[in-house]
């Protein structure tokens, strides 16, 4: 498979990556500085990524920045940043995918446990994670050309121990949980998920 990964060189990006180099599909890497440039925050940046890419199997989104602050201190507009920055950013890029993913291709997005899990500071967090579910599940079911979309939903993951103190009682989950989680998404025949890792 030709396989676009958003994101290609962060913590999960990068597992996603060598996860489907290692299972023999072609990997194109984006990012702001990656192989392939994109502001994931600006759809004219988007748009132009899809249009000099050519024709893929696969597009995987692991980027999206949000603000985590005490409940009391977030703004209205760290609320707007998160859905913009994260939410947004995911739905706008879904979209521009939807005119050049292949017949049967898939999409895949990346929301995370503070959908479903509380952590201090976390709620715009959870917002932008919980918009993006949501919309995999209706977008799914209307997706033209056999189109399938996903969300993968990952825990903490082990490698990102800066985050481990915020994430008290959860499970940090490992690569190759974060690497199964994608696979099942796009190698696998499932739509409208969210998978959780
Ligand atoms: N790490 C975790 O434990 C965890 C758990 C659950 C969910 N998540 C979610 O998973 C996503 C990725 O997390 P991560 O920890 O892998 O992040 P990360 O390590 O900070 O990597 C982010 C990736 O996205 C790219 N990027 C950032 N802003 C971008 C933009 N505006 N346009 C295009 N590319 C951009 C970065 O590359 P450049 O800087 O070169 O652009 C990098 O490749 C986030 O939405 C995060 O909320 C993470």
């Amino acid at each position: 498979m030709r396989i676009l990964v958003i994101g290609a060189s962060g913590h999960i990006g990068s597992v996603v990556a060598s996860t489907f180099e290692s299972h023999g599909h072609e990997v194109l890497a984006a990012s702001r500085s990656g192989e392939h440039t994109v502001d994931i925050t600006d759809p004219a940046s988007v748009r132009a990524l899809f249009n000099g890419i050519g024709e893929l199997d696969a597009v995987v989104v692991a980027a999206g920045s949000v603000p985590f602050a005490p409940l009391t201190e977030l703004t209205r507009d760290d609320y707007v940043t998160a859905f913009t920055s994260k939410a947004l950013a995911q739905i706008d890029i879904a979209r521009t995918a939807l005119e050049h993913v292949r017949d049967g291709g898939s999409i895949t997005l990346t929301s995370g446990v503070l959908a479903r899990e509380p952590i201090a500071t976390g709620a715009a967090a959870a917002v932008a994670n919980g918009a993006i579910e949501s919309f995999v599940v209706t977008a799914a079911a209307e997706a033209p050309r056999g189109i399938r979309i996903n969300a993968v939903s990952p825990n903490v993951l082990e490698s990102s121990a800066d985050l481990h103190a915020l994430f008290a009682g959860q499970r940090p989950v490992p690569d190759v949980e974060i690497g199964r989680a994608y696979a099942l998404a796009v190698e696998g025949l499932v739509r409208g998920r969210v998978i959780t890792a």
